[in-house]
């Protein structure tokens, strides 16, 4: 039989009996092998904001640098809460595969795992339902690594639509919101999860003159577009992991999706999960949904990728790449003499200018 000790039933988080974040509670609960709980500075944030909480990256690099403190001498690790551009070699890329190659032996159950995929949306409202405080923190890295999103707030940028997709708690939206000098942009927020609209609108940092918040699924299948956007009418769609969290199923849907609501010219501001990342190779049983592919112990679903597939799937019919990196990151925990790799895909897309016909008079 399964051991499915760390595993709470998909049943038990939509009947709201757990009050889980995502990612500390696998920490607090399974065995690491060597992968550690997260560290008391960035307790209260969920893995996906762990760039944010050791980022020390901000006014010191150019965009897609992933910053510049590289280590050159083992010895010196522990001199720094992090290191940029670590290298992996053979043997660390062997051992977060075998690690994932045990992952099979106990996938997720066929049951569980139709529960978890036919309503996604639920495990993420129960998630902002059940972390209402906001503990989430503000992306300053933002700046830095995507400046055009901050261009389109200067006062004489013009008119400008910013939508964010996936928008969680605003940590991205108020950032820009609260910088925004510009009279004629819009930034209209979307999550699927009604809560986390809520969440935006209730803010005190709420602007309605500029900011506008709705429910949408970026997968739906009806192709139904957002509240408050017009097709083609989207100049910057940001989108900072929210694409890991659908199957690869949806996610011709979504570039369906995507296609209708860009501005030809328009770009897509992306971040999200990396292939063997911390988060991923540190899954245990039952947790494994598809290839790259699973659910967290709170039933929300995450995917890693690799480059070449993000490449693939932006590019495949719609968009041109601009650029893609990856960041790979050591973060350190000088007290406990942990090592903690992440890595993380960041990249832009274009949308191609509308084509010129000739002779069209
Ligand atoms: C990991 S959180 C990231 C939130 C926010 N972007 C941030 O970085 O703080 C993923 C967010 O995407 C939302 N989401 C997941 N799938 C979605 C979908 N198909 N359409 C719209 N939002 C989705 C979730 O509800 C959640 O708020």
């Amino acid at each position: 039989m399964q051991n499915r000790n760390n595993l709470l039933h998909p049943l038990t988080v939509l009947l709201g009996k757990t009050n889980s974040t995502t990612e500390e509670q696998e920490t607090e609960t399974s065995s690491l092998n060597n992968i550690p709980e997260f560290t008391p500075d960035v307790s209260s944030t969920s893995s996906f904001e762990l760039v944010d909480a050791r980022d020390t990256r901000l006014g010191r690099d150019s965009p897609f640098d992933f910053g510049k403190r590289v280590l050159k001498d083992d010895e010196e690790v522990w001199n720094h809460n992090a290191w940029d551009n670590v290298e992996w070699g053979e043997e660390q890329i062997k051992a977060a595969e075998e690690k994932i190659q045990k992952q099979y032996e106990n996938p997720v159950p066929e049951f569980d795992k139709n529960l978890y995929n036919s309503n996604p949306s639920r495990y993420w409202d129960i998630f902002y339902k059940n972390n209402r405080e906001n503990f989430f923190k503000d992306r300053k890295w933002l700046q830095v690594e995507f400046p055009s999103l901050y261009e389109a707030t200067k006062p004489d940028a013009g008119p400008k639509t910013i939508f964010e997709i996936g928008c969680g708690a605003g940590n991205t939206f108020f950032p820009i919101l609260n910088e925004n000098e510009n009279e004629q942009l819009k930034i209209v927020a979307a999550d699927f999860a009604p809560r986390a609209v809520e969440l935006v609108k209730e803010s005190e940092q709420f602007n309605p003159k500029y900011g506008h918040a709705t429910v949408w699924d970026l997968a739906n299948t009806e192709g139904q577009l957002p509240d408050g956007i017009e097709p083609h009418s989207v100049d910057i769609a940001v989108m900072i992991f929210v694409f890991s969290a659908l199957s690869p199923e949806q996610w011709e849907t979504a570039m369906d999706n995507l296609h209708k609501i860009m501005k030809p010219g328009g770009q897509i501001l992306f971040r999200d999960y990396g292939r063997y990342d911390l988060a991923q190779v540190r899954f245990k049983k039952n947790r494994l949904l598809d290839d790259n592919f699973y659910v967290r112990g709170d039933g929300t679903r995450v995917y890693f990728f690799t480059e070449q597939e993000l490449r693939e799937i932006f590019t495949k019919k719609y968009f041109v790449e601009d650029q893609i990196g990856t960041d790979r990151r050591l973060l350190v925990n000088r007290k406990r003499q942990l090592k903690m790799y992440r890595v993380w895909l960041q990249a832009v897309f274009k949308v191609p200018e509308l084509e010129v016909k000739e002779n069209s008079s």
